[in-house]
C-alpha cells in the first residue's frame, strides 16, 4: 500500500467554504480515500459506486472482507436512491432522526457493489447530520460508503488527529471540521417486515426509535435461531478496543485494587464523576474524569481512551457506567472494548 503524507484540509463547520472541499472531492472521484467529519465520529470515505475505491477502504483499515460498510447520503431521497424497498417504519425513522446518527439496514438496489455490504443482500444507510460531510456528499455527486476511520478494532476517532495518528498515509486527504459531537457511532435498525431490530445501539435511545417506528425494537440475540447468519457481521468481535489490557471495574472494587496494585503497573483509570481518593493517592499514571452526563460522557470517550493509549497505560480501568437506557450505547462499547 502506498504510505504518503495525507493533504489535511481544515474546514470550520459554522462556516463551510466549499471551496477547500475541492482536493477531497478530487480525491474521492479518482477513487481515493478521504477522511472526514461526521456528527458521531470520523469517517473513512470512498465512492460507494467505485468497488475498487471502496477496496481501499478494507486494506487500509485491515478490516475482513465481510464487514459491510454504511453508505452516507446527501439526503432521504438520494438513500432511497440505494435500497431496493423503502418499507414505511423506514420512511418514519428517517423524517424522524435523518440528518442524524442513525444507520437504516434495508434490501440494497443493485447500484451498490457488493463488495461494500459484504455480499450481504441488505444495505446500511445514513444522512449525517454534519454540515461539512453534507457538503461533500453534494459536492460529490455521490454516495460515500464510509466506516469509522481506525483500524480494525481499534477506537474511532472523534478528532482528525485521531485519525492522522492511526491511518496517517493511509489516507489520501483528511478533512478536519474539529471534534466531533456525539462521540458515539450510529444507532443501526435493520427495518423489515419483522419490525425494527437494533443491531446496534447508539445515542438514540431505544425507547424513541420504538415509538416512531411503531413497535417494540427487538435485539440481534432475541432471534438468533441457531445456525442463522449473523445480523450484523463483524458486531461479535473485539472493538472499540484500546491496546493495552483494558476491564471494566466498580468503584469499591476500583479501590480495593489501587490499594493492593504495584507501584512500577502503569494504570490508567477511567471515571464517571470524580474518582475515589484512593485513586488519586495510588500508583495512577493517568486519571481521565468524564461527566456523569450520557451525552458529555459520550462525546468525550473516545478522546479519552486514545490519550490512555497514548499514555502508554499496561493497564486501563474504566469505571461500570450507569445501568439506564441513555447509557447503553456507552455500555454496549466499553463491554466490546473490554470482551
Ligand atoms: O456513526 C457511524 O455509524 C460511523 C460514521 C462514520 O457514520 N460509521 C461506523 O461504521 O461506525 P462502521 O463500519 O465502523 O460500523 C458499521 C456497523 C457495523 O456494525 C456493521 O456490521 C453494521 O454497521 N452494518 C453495516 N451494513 C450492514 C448490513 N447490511 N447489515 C447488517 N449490519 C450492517
Ligand atoms: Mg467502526
Amino acid at each position: 500500500m502506498p504510505e504518503r503524507r495525507p493533504t489535511v484540509i481544515h474546514v470550520d463547520p459554522e462556516r463551510v467554504d466549499r471551496d477547500r472541499l475541492a482536493p477531497a472531492v478530487d480525491a474521492l472521484h479518482g477513487g481515493d480515500l478521504v477522511a472526514f467529519p461526521t456528527e458521531t465520529v470520523y469517517g473513512l470515505g470512498a465512492d460507494a459506486l467505485n468497488p475498487q475505491a471502496v477496496g481501499r477502504i478494507f486494506e487500509a483499515k485491515e478490516r475482513p472482507s465481510g464487514h459491510p460498510l454504511i453508505v452516507h447520503a446527501a439526503g432521504e431521497g438520494e438513500a432511497r436512491a440505494m435500497a431496493a424497498d423503502w418499507p414505511s417504519a423506514a420512511s418514519r425513522l428517517a423524517s424522524a432522526f435523518w440528518p442524524g446518527p442513525l444507520t437504516l439496514i434495508v434490501e440494497k438496489s443493485d447500484r451498490i457493489p457488493d463488495v461494500v455490504t459484504g455480499g450481504l443482500a441488505t444495505v446500511g444507510l445514513r444522512v449525517p447530520d454534519h454540515p461539512v460531510a453534507l457538503a461533500l456528499l453534494e459536492l460529490a455527486e455521490r454516495p460515500i460508503a464510509a466506516p469509522s476511520a481506525n483500524i480494525h478494532t481499534r477506537v474511532s476517532p472523534t478528532r482528525a488527529e485521531h485519525v492522522r495518528r492511526g491511518l496517517g498515509g493511509r489516507v489520501a486527504v483528511i478533512v478536519d471540521g474539529g471534534a466531533t459531537d456525539l462521540g458515539i457511532e450510529s444507532t443501526v435498525v435493520r427495518v423489515d417486515d419483522d419490525g425494527p431490530t437494533i443491531l446496534r445501539p447508539g445515542m438514540i435511545p431505544r425507547s424513541e426509535i420504538a415509538e416512531v417506528a411503531g413497535g417494540a425494537t427487538g435485539s440481534p440475540e432475541d432471534s438468533a435461531d441457531a445456525g442463522a447468519p449473523r445480523a450484523s457481521p463483524g458486531m461479535a468481535d473485539k472493538h472499540y478496543a484500546p491496546v493495552g489490557r483494558t476491564r471494566l471495574i466498580d468503584r469499591t472494587e476500583m479501590r480495593e485494587q489501587i490499594a493492593s496494585a504495584a507501584s512500577d503497573e502503569a494504570i490508567g483509570v477511567l471515571t464517571v464523576g470524580e474518582p475515589p481518593e484512593a485513586v488519586e493517592a495510588g500508583p495512577v499514571a493517568r486519571v481521565e474524569v468524564l461527566s456523569d452526563d450520557p451525552g458529555a460522557y459520550g462525546e468525550q470517550l473516545y478522546a479519552a481512551l486514545h490519550r490512555l493509549e497514548e499514555a502508554g497505560c499496561d493497564e486501563i480501568w474504566i469505571e461500570v457506567p450507569p445501568a439506564d437506557e441513555r447509557w447503553e450505547a456507552i455500555r454496549d462499547r466499553l463491554g466490546r472494548a473490554t470482551g
